[in-house]
């Protein structure tokens, strides 16, 4: 039946941080045509320390291909119309392999994981004035246990393997998606060792003026250049896949997954902006050919660059650690909720967080702060408070957050956002919605086809291959159907609440003190 209407298809591997998805879309009309997805494993081996196995990782997204082109069989589409391939992935989370054997040399180091704190804390001790500002100017970002510098440093003094094989010239770093192109396009027999502009901005070694690595910054971290996977644009043939159901086709797109979503949700002007729900929440605000600095707290990254000869285009981020982790946390750890829908049962059945705060700072707090240090808390409980309020704060939690980020994007900015563009997992959660559009009071927009991340990288991929989606077309905007949560309780009582959440992350900055 899909037949008749069907254009080239445009897919994306979408290799998050609790998930790994693979995506086609018509590239006629930007309809997601089929998918699947598999949960990846986290594993927390000391206090604060996040690992995932890299290996898992690459077979988690074989077996999405595998499992989405059998999808396509079924539905009569053949596989065969499928014409690039995008990835879009978590950001930072850093490896290290050897290009001999292929092996990886350790887990993949999450974003999430604090054990380079004491490092950072020395790091930034030894600035002029303790500025964590210090490499602000050359990369955009504060010094912090968050990007992959810091992290590929420990692996290289703590991991023997990974030692020998950096002074034997074997090593490779790369973040997920260098690891997954370098695999999916041959590996140990011819693999590509590359990256894109966004996520080489993550990793603190990047430039993002000259937009390429930057001699000093390695030498700072002490990363022999050599380990570094080439930089390109998002936007452009990397390779072919070398093995499985679509063995010849082009890699074609790169783009960090946050970045992904901005073009997923076509934010292509100055001042556009979006904010995606994962297992952190992520806001980013276009700001054209220019990288902006942030007086408060966030990150300057860069955004896009959808084609080797196109210009770079640049955006302020304010990145939230703790999103949907926090719901994975009330269900693995607390065990109060059995699936994320039980949870906004739960809230839904109080409406209120009757006066209890809940900072999930597990990270640490990232923007506007970052405080490697503060540590999660939970105040304000009486003897009525029970866990249906403790659901409701979490989610409570997760909307205040990303007012912080906001309320510093229009600081930095100086033009108030009037809605916020949504996407992302959480975003399916309706009472969520509506507490941020409450907190925000702004409204909140969601496109119908959630899947923005994805979309965004099949984008590129088909932009380098000819084949234009439908939705990079602006004339086409106002078909996108989208639904719009209003602001419903007055401002006094969302900047009571606020002021208490304020409030709150005080205590979990300096609860040890
Ligand atoms: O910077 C980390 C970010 O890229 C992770 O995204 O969607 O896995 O929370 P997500």
């Amino acid at each position: 039946s899909h037949r008749i209407m069907l254009g080239p298809l445009v897919a994306a591997i979408d290799q998050g941080t609790s998930s790994t998805r693979f995506l086609v879309f018509n590239s006629k009309t930007a309809e997601l045509l089929s998918h699947h997805q598999v949960e990846i494993k986290q594993s927390f081996p000391k206090e604060g320390w996040v690992e995932e196995d890299p290996k898992e990782i690459l077979q988690s997204v074989y077996e999405c291909i595998e499992r989405t082109c059998e999808k396509l069989t079924q539905l009569n589409i053949d596989i065969s119309n499928i014409k690039a391939i995008g990835v879009t992935n978590q950001r930072e989370t850093t490896l290290v392999w050897d290009k001999e054997t292929g092996e990886p040399l350790y887990n993949a180091i999450v974003w999430l994981d604090l054990r380079t704190q004491s490092t950072v804390e020395r790091l930034i001790n030894k600035t002029p004035g303790r500025n964590k500002n210090h490499l602000k100017h050359k990369t955009g970002l504060p010094i912090s246990t968050y990007f992959s510098a810091v992290k590929l440093r420990w692996l290289m003094d703590n991991v023997d393997k990974v030692h020998e094989a950096v002074v034997s010239h074997r090593a490779m770093f790369g973040t997920v998606d260098s690891w997954l192109i370098w695999c999916l396009t041959g590996g140990k027999s011819g693999g590509v060792h590359c990256t894109d502009v966004t996520n080489a901005s993550r990793t603190m070694l990047f430039n993002i003026h000259t937009m390429d690595w930057d001699p000093e910054l390695c030498k700072y971290f002490g990363i022999p250049m050599e380990i570094l996977p080439r930089v390109r644009s998002s936007s452009e043939i990397y390779g072919l896949m070398k093995s499985g159901a679509l063995s010849g086709i082009p890699i074609s797109g790169c783009l960090g997954d946050q970045s992904a979503a901005l073009v997923g949700q076509m934010c292509f002007k100055d001042g556009q902006a979006k904010n995606t729900y994962g297992t952190g929440c992520f806001l980013l605000r276009n700001t054209g050919a220019k990288p902006v600095m942030s007086d408060h707290g966030l990150l300057t990254t860069v955004a896009y660059k959808l084609g080797r000869d196109k210009p770079a285009c640049y955006a302020l981020e304010g990145s939230v650690a703790i999103a949907g982790a926090v719901v994975r946390w009330l269900q693995d750890n607390l065990g109060i909720i059995g699936s994320s829908e039980e949870l906004e049962k739960l809230a839904a059945s109080v409406g209120t967080s009757y006066g209890c705060y809940f900072v999930p700072a597990f990270s640490g707090l990232y923007a506007p702060y970052w405080e490697p240090s503060a540590r999660g808390i939970i105040c304000g409980l009486t003897q009525f408070t029970n866990k249906s309020h403790l659901a409701f704060a979490a989610l409570e939690a997760v909307c205040f957050q990303t007012r912080e980020i906001l309320d510093a994007m229009n600081q930095d900015s100086g033009i108030p956002l009037t809605q916020l563009q949504v996407d992302g997992g959480m975003t399916s959660n309706r009472l969520l919605m509506q507490l941020q559009a409450d907190i925000l009071c702004i409204p909140v927009v969601k496109p119908s086809m959630p899947e923005t991340t994805a979309l965004g990288a099949a984008m590129a991929a088909g932009a380098a291959e000819g084949v234009s989606v439908w939705s990079l077309n602006p004339e086409d905007l106002s078909e996108v159907t989208s639904e719009k949560f209003e602001p419903q309780i007055n401002p006094e009582e969302s900047e009571f609440r606020y002021a208490r959440w304020k409030k709150a992350v005080e205590k979990s900055m300096n609860w040890e003190t």
